[in-house]
């Protein structure tokens, strides 16, 4: 794992929430945490149970990823650390965030729970932040049914590794913990699935070139995202397939939704809800704020997209796409 990903040093948990909490309690201490708000709860649910820190939420981008611009107007003298989101496995604009980070001395954390397979020549994902972690859940591209890793530099890792474990090294204890640690039988799962994943991510990016080929000719009402989801640099891992209900379209994006459903497909509304459609954070998101996550919750929808998809599950889906929007 450690090769395939390229990384420093790897610590491989029971899922990607437990490794969100032990690298943020690992790696900072209190303050203003900025994160995106178009994301999944474990993105932030530690920051929220925990009054040591207050999350600041800033908008994304037209790439689902925080948008540095917002990032920078949300740090303040309490700001402390950054986490972004690999939302879909479309890089966070790394290089800004790194910037921002080094000039306001802050910890940069990376929520990497789609990214596994995502390819950057040069600079690998696993070492974009100071900490990075994955998630292997039944539904990601690479799975252990359940699982995860975090990724960063071997002193960290070292901790983590601690951390997972109660805080215990052999008898030693040096820290408090939990129980992160994954089991052998789910370890034993992700050997052989490793064999056979760039095998499925080809497989997935050939229905990604299908979809993108046939969707904007057959329907111009659904947003889709080329550049994303086959970057001039690097690779993508074909994880999602999101694309954006256009407000003109005759059913909106829940009406699209429910039409697929009928005809037994399985499409995604995600991520949602988010904080700025969910009364639990009325304190945190204020009206008008944060208004691309808002439009984007409201208008995106992730298509079925699997390496066992054949050309008639394929057509299938744009067919039933093609019905709800255009007769
Ligand atoms: C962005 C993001 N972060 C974290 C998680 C949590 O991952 P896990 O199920 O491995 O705890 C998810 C789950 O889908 C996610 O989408």
């Amino acid at each position: 794992l450690t090769d395939y990903l390229d990384a420093r040093a790897v610590a491989l948990v029971t899922n990607a929430t437990v490794a969100l909490e032990m690298a943020f309690l690992e790696s900072i201490d209190d303050g203003e945490v900025i994160v995106p708000a178009f994301s999944f709860p474990a993105t932030w649910n530690l920051f929220f149970e925990n009054p040591r820190f207050k999350v600041v939420f800033a908008d994304i981008g037209p790439d689902f990823c925080l948008d540095p611009d917002a990032v920078e107007a949300a740090i303040t003298d309490r700001t402390t650390a950054i986490v972004g989101v690999h939302t879909y496995g479309f890089l966070c604009d790394h290089t800004r965030l790194r910037a921002l980070c080094d000039r306001h001395g802050l910890r940069l954390i990376y929520d990497a729970a789609h990214a596994f397979g995502v390819r950057t020549p040069g600079q690998p994902c696993s070492r974009l932040g100071d900490l990075n972690v994955y998630s292997f859940h039944a539904t990601k591209v690479y799975n252990t049914l359940e699982g995860g890793a975090i990724t960063g530099d071997a002193s960290w890792i070292d901790r983590l590794k601690r951390r997972r474990n109660f805080g215990l090294s052999r008898e030693e204890q040096f820290c408090f913990g939990t129980n992160g640690k994954m089991d052998e039988l789910r370890a034993a799962i992700g050997l052989l699935n490793l064999r056979g994943l760039d095998a499925a991510i080809a497989a997935r990016a050939r229905v990604a070139r299908y979809y993108l080929h046939v969707l904007p000719r057959e329907t111009g009402l659904l947003q889709v995202f080329p550049d994303l989801i086959f970057p001039k640099v690097g690779a993508h891992n074909h994880a999602y397939f999101p694309v954006r209900v256009h407000p003109d379209a005759p059913v909106d994006r829940d009406g699209l939704l429910e039409a697929l459903r009928q005809e037994g497909i399985l499409a995604r509304r995600y991520f949602y809800p988010t904080p700025t459609s969910s009364t639990l954070y009325r304190d945190h998101v204020t009206d008008g704020a944060l208004p691309v996550t808002r439009r984007c919750s409201l208008d995106t929808i992730c298509l079925p997209i699997h390496h066992r998809m054949s050309k008639a599950d394929c057509e299938h889906v744009v067919g039933s796409l093609v019905r709800a929007l255009c007769s």
